[in-house]
């Protein structure tokens, strides 16, 4: 038998057991409200009874709590120490509610109610903030007023990515975060942001700039396996060798800074090509040779409200996020030998003839778009293009069999449709 974690399987109760107490304080105060009502008149002596064993089950909840936090830093100690002391103080205080019922001081009695009523929310609250994260109360309510999801923007070209923000960070958000965030901060550390990365944890060499060797975040990752401080630890996706070799590239070539950009830092061609398909951009340089464009009319095409990213050299990845008004197919006509990536998602377009010009498009997205077999004959002639979308359109598998002509398109996507 192994007791070495016996105090953690006794804790581990203590979730379950804090209703209890809950229960009996406030069928106590129940038994008080339908007395003053006159609905009933309960018995001093059950009204007692209810506080004496709400006050011996909130000592013992006390106590497993205790073994549950005590040597365990899985939680946020803030949250933790407001949640014991709220704890302790409606342990006295029920305690105290025995007492003044016993004695008929009625006034401190009554008061001693409402007060018990806002500790016990209070410790509750912080309670379940502990086991379900600080949003949970609150996560599904109807209105809210501050959404803090972390939108980090795609970059337009494979020259404006940011080592940290579009390298770094995704790698940490998959396979640290989890525990190393604003509120569950193990270690005291927090990888969730650059203020946070910063500061450091309990050790303050979480990143030495220039120095991966004697930064303690590489030096956890990098500790051999079934060592207890391993990072991540046992049993949680371990990191890649590539991501690896990346936060090291970061630290020493980047010296860790957080706006150096991928140009900047000299990577092996085989972590350049992993970081460009992770970014969506195409890896294979000598794949495409588009010809120029002109500047002005992609800002222009921006201005509009396309989206516009430069994958490759002259070539882009083209959508437009919302419903539009104008023609879109029409307005991209002068860019149309650089768009290899196009997605014109439920836009109402029923007739996309125009599309047949737009020679070196790759990916087409035409999804939930009012468009029959008729719109679709154009495509059989794009000799490029690889994957169309075509999901929740009108097509039927007639128009499905004049696509397969076409032997350079490998994926259809057909989900929905009149097939
Ligand atoms: C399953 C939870 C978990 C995950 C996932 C996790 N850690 Fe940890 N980490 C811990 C715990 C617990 C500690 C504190 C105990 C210790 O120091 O070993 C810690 C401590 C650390 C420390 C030491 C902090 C200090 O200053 O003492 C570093 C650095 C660290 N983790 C980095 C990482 C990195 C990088 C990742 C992702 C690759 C990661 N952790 C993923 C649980 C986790």
């Amino acid at each position: 038998m192994d007791f070495s974690n016996f105090h953690l399987f006794i804790g581990r109760f203590h979730p379950l057991f804090v209703h209890l107490p809950i229960g009996f304080i406030f069928f106590g105060i129940i038994l008080e409200i339908v007395g003053k009502l006159k609905i009933f008149q309960p018995d001093h002596k059950s009204i007692e009874l209810s506080y004496i064993v709400g006050a011996a089950s909130a000592i013992i909840s006390c106590l497993l709590g205790y073994l549950l936090a005590y040597d365990n830093n899985d939680y946020n100690y803030e949250a933790i120490s407001f949640h014991q002391w709220f704890g302790i103080i409606t342990t006295v205080l029920i305690i105290g509610m025995f007492f003044l019922k016993k004695y008929n001081i009625q006034k401190m009695y009554d008061f001693s109610l409402l007060v018990i009523v806002f500790t016990i929310s209070i410790t509750g609250h912080y309670g379940g903030n502990l086991t379900h994260g600080s949003t949970y109360l609150t996560q599904y309510a109807p209105l809210k007023l501050n959404d803090t999801e972390i939108v980090i923007s795609p970059p337009n070209s494979a020259n404006e990515v940011i080592m940290y923000e579009h390298i770094i960070q995704p790698i940490l958000q998959q396979k640290c975060i989890s525990c190393h965030n604003t509120e569950k901060k193990k270690g005291e550390l927090s990888l969730s942001n650059k203020a946070d990365i910063l500061k450091g944890g309990k050790t303050k060499n979480l990143i030495v700039q220039g120095e991966s060797n004697h930064s303690e975040i590489i030096q956890r990752i990098l500790l051999p396996h079934g060592d207890e401080n391993i990072m991540p630890p046992e049993g949680k996706t371990p990191l890649t060798d590539k991501e690896i070799e990346l936060l090291i590239g970061w630290i020493d070539i980047g010296h860790g800074s957080f706006d150096t950009l991928i140009t900047d830092i000299p990577l092996t061609e085989e972590l350049m090509t992993y970081c460009n398909t992770k970014l969506g951009f195409i890896s294979n340089h000598n794949s495409i040779a588009l010809t120029d464009y002109d500047t002005s009319i992609v800002q222009d095409l921006r201005n509009k409200g396309f989206q516009i990213r430069e994958i490759d050299k002259n070539a882009f990845d083209v959508s437009y996020p919302k419903l539009s008004n104008i023609d879109l197919i029409s307005a991209l006509l002068p860019i149309k030998d650089n768009i290899i990536w196009l997605d014109l998602k439920a836009q109402n377009i029923q007739r996309p003839d125009e599309l047949q010009q737009f020679s070196e498009l790759r990916k087409l997205n035409l999804s939930k778009n009012p468009i029959g077999d008729d719109g679709v004959n154009i495509f059989k002639m794009m000799k490029k293009l690889e994957t169309i979308n075509l999901h929740s359109t009108l097509i039927s598998s007639h128009g499905i069999k004049e696509l397969k002509d076409n032997s350079s398109i490998k994926t259809i996507y057909s989900w929905n449709t009149k097939l």
